[in-house]
């Protein structure tokens, strides 16, 4: 077998600084008018996140094209945007009322909750406006657009995920409920990073079904972590609330299946979604790297 000699830790890292760099230039400064909206849209952005969504993209980027495509930073911080609108409105008080976010305090809490609302909204708006200006071949940008715009939809995305999860609280969750919630709520928007970056990067229908397939299985894998998580790391390291999910009787993994055999579905659901890149070779070990973090990762 093939060693992988990826240093994950410098991936992640220069990846992170990519989006940050291209986050910081395409978010409206705190001195546009209104003021209030970007400081809360920049505060939330800025606060600290793993930025995985556009490091997955940018990684499925080098497994289709071998080499990091130009512009490709521009794809990821309008992902990054999405996720974070997504975690605003996640912490609002109607939804998972959480006052910690990225180890700073949520955006409502220190912008109130109509500003929150509508920062998330601008967010999504100004990815889409990112997207809309990518530097790719019409055709491949349309169908990003398509993909992610599905992604973060009511069927089987992000937006859906979130209905059914709200929606299950204080019930006990049986085995499908659990993944259908986990597949939208968190899975979609992984899986769709993972195949825009590759069609992003000239991907054929043979590549996206492959990418389609990882991005799935990791999908799945992160939010089955992001439980484990919420149970065995305290506040301070995870940067959020921990504890939450028994607080709120939320449809977790472990709820149905225990810790220890959540940790090892997300070990094999990581192994399996590595089959899916075997045709790639050595050129998908970077996203293969980002992958096992997904699982091993502390916060
Ligand atoms: C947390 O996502 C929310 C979920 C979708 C489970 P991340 O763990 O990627 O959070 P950040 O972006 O690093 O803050
Ligand atoms: C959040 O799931 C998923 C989205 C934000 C779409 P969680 O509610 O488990 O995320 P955390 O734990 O608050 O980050
Ligand atoms: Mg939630
Ligand atoms: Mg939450
Ligand atoms: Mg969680």
């Amino acid at each position: 077998m093939r060693a992988m000699t990826v240093d994950v830790k410098s991936l992640l890292k220069q990846g992170a600084e990519l989006a940050d760099r291209a986050l910081e230039e395409l978010l409206p400064s705190v001195e546009t008018v209104p003021a209030s909206i970007h400081g809360a849209m920049r505060h939330s952005t800025f606060a600290g996140g793993k930025r995985l969504r556009p490091v997955l993209a940018m990684q499925a980027g080098i497994t289709i094209s071998g080499a990091l495509p130009p512009g490709i930073a521009r794809l990821g911080a309008a992902l990054e945007m999405l996720h974070t609108y997504s975690l605003i409105h996640d912490d609002l008080p109607a939804l998972d009322n959480d006052d910690l976010r990225r180890g700073k305090p949520t955006c409502h809490v220190v912008f109130g909750e109509a500003i929150a609302i509508l920062a998330g909204d601008a967010l999504q708006t100004r990815a889409f406006e990112v997207l809309a200006g990518l530097d790719a071949p019409p055709t491949a940008v349309v169908q990003i657009i398509g993909l992610i715009a599905n992604g973060v939809g009511t069927v089987d995305g992000m937006i859906g995920g979130q209905v059914l999860d709200i929606e299950s609280e204080h019930q006990k969750p049986t085995p499908k409920l659990v993944e259908a919630i986990h597949r939208a709520k968190t899975g979609a928007l992984i899986r769709v990073s993972v195949v825009a970056g590759g069609v992003y990067a000239g991907a054929t229908l043979e590549d996206v079904a492959r990418l389609t397939l990882f991005g799935c299985k990791a999908g799945l894998a992160f939010q089955i972590v992001d439980d484990v998580l919420d149970m065995t790391v305290d506040s301070a390291q995870l940067g959020k609330t921990a504890g939450k999910d028994q607080a709120t009787e939320k449809a977790t993994w472990p709820a149905v299946y225990g810790i220890e055999q959540s940790e090892r579905d997300a070990a094999r659901l990581i192994e399996e979604a590595f089959a899916a890149l075997e045709p790639y070779g050595a050129r998908a070990d970077g996203l293969k790297a980002v992958a096992r973090y997904l699982v091993e990762r502390k916060n």
